[in-house]
């Protein structure tokens, strides 16, 4: 079979993967993560048809201008987009393609994981084991709260924040939803659909962020006032939806009760305030972080280069 085209990539090729790429694409893949600037001397030095990046690697316009004209599609290994400026990209011909659905289950876990670490201050009595099991928590210690029951907002109500209710359905909360548009019957189910934030967040004992990032901060001091004292947040979508100086207010104040966090403003380098308060449970964005979801996550953003060089539309190109 003739090779499809040049690929140059940011990001390791796993052992399982690399003779279905090398098959299709002459690639040309570091044994680290590079940035960008990394990648854009590559693409200059070897003129490819495809990139493939990963979420820490942000293509501004500014990166888009400078690329060479053989490149067609770039793949990212993740859903969100917000890191490339698709329209940039496609003002030049080149097609974007991401990672939709098979990281939706991953993704959820990971919130239920958030959400559990939270409510049971996972955080406290993991470094107490770290320690030794030096603090003996009395029975009236130590003590959390229940997620059973609790009413859950899910703001962002696409795949994953579906798959966010389905795994709540399961802890018998009760579910509402605020999301641009209402889902249809079928896909709604039992769930209550809140035109505005602003009405469904007094009714939510845990608020759920599963919505895409790039549009500004969502999550606002005043925002983060309309919950019930001691709801929940919890987040696994984008930092950039968040005021972290607003939750850190709300945090110290017991607004919210407590934080489960997957992603920040800034990362790696987050703000490490919110670990410093003992209401938070922080991981560092693990949120599709499985074996097989990860190789399925490489294995839709080849595919989507491989559809857009041999001439057809990619299920998984980004349309805006
Ligand atoms: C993870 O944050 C992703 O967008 O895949």
């Amino acid at each position: 079979m003739s090779k499809l085209g040049r690929v140059v990539a940011s990001l390791p090729i796993p052992p399982v993967l690399r003779d279905r790429v090398d098959a299709q694409f002459d690639c040309f893949a570091p044994d680290r993560h590079l940035r960008t600037d990394d990648v854009l001397a590559l693409a200059d030095q070897h003129q490819p048809d495809g990139l493939l990046v990963s979420l820490g690697m942000p293509i501004r316009a500014e990166h888009i201008a400078r690329l060479p004209g053989s490149v067609k599609v770039i793949a990212t290994t993740s859903v969100g987009y917000d890191h490339i400026d698709v329209a940039a990209a496609n003002a030049r011909g080149i097609s974007v393609c991401n990672t939709p659905d098979v990281l939706t289950d991953a993704t959820a876990d990971t919130h239920m994981l958030l959400l559990l670490g939270a409510a049971r201050r996972a955080k406290e009595h993991v470094r107490n084991m770290d320690g030794g099991w030096n603090i003996r928590n009395g029975f009236f210690q130590g003590l959390g709260v229940d997620v059973a029951g609790k009413t859950i907002g899910i703001v962002g109500m696409g795949r994953i924040g579906r798959a966010v209710a389905d795994r709540a359905r399961g802890f018998r909360m009760p579910i509402l939803y605020h999301n641009r548009t209402r889902l249809s019957p079928d896909l709604e189910g039992d769930a209550r659909y809140f035109a505005t934030l602003e009405d469904m967040l007094p009714h939510c004992q845990v608020l759920s962020l599963n919505l895409p990032g790039g549009q500004g901060v969502l999550m606002t001091a005043e925002r983060f006032a309309l919950l019930p004292q001691g709801a929940i947040f919890v987040n696994s979508a984008r930092g950039s939806l968040v005021d972290e100086d607003a939750l850190l207010e709300a945090l110290k104040s017991g607004q919210v009760g407590a934080a489960g966090l997957d992603v920040f403003q800034k990362e790696p380098a987050y703000d490490t305030r919110l670990n410093d308060l003992e209401n938070t449970f922080l991981l560092p964005h693990i949120g599709s972080a499985t074996v097989e979801t990860r190789t399925a996550m490489l294995e839709l953003a080849i595919e989507g280069i491989a559809e857009v060089l041999a001439g057809r539309a990619p299920s998984n190109v980004v349309r805006l």
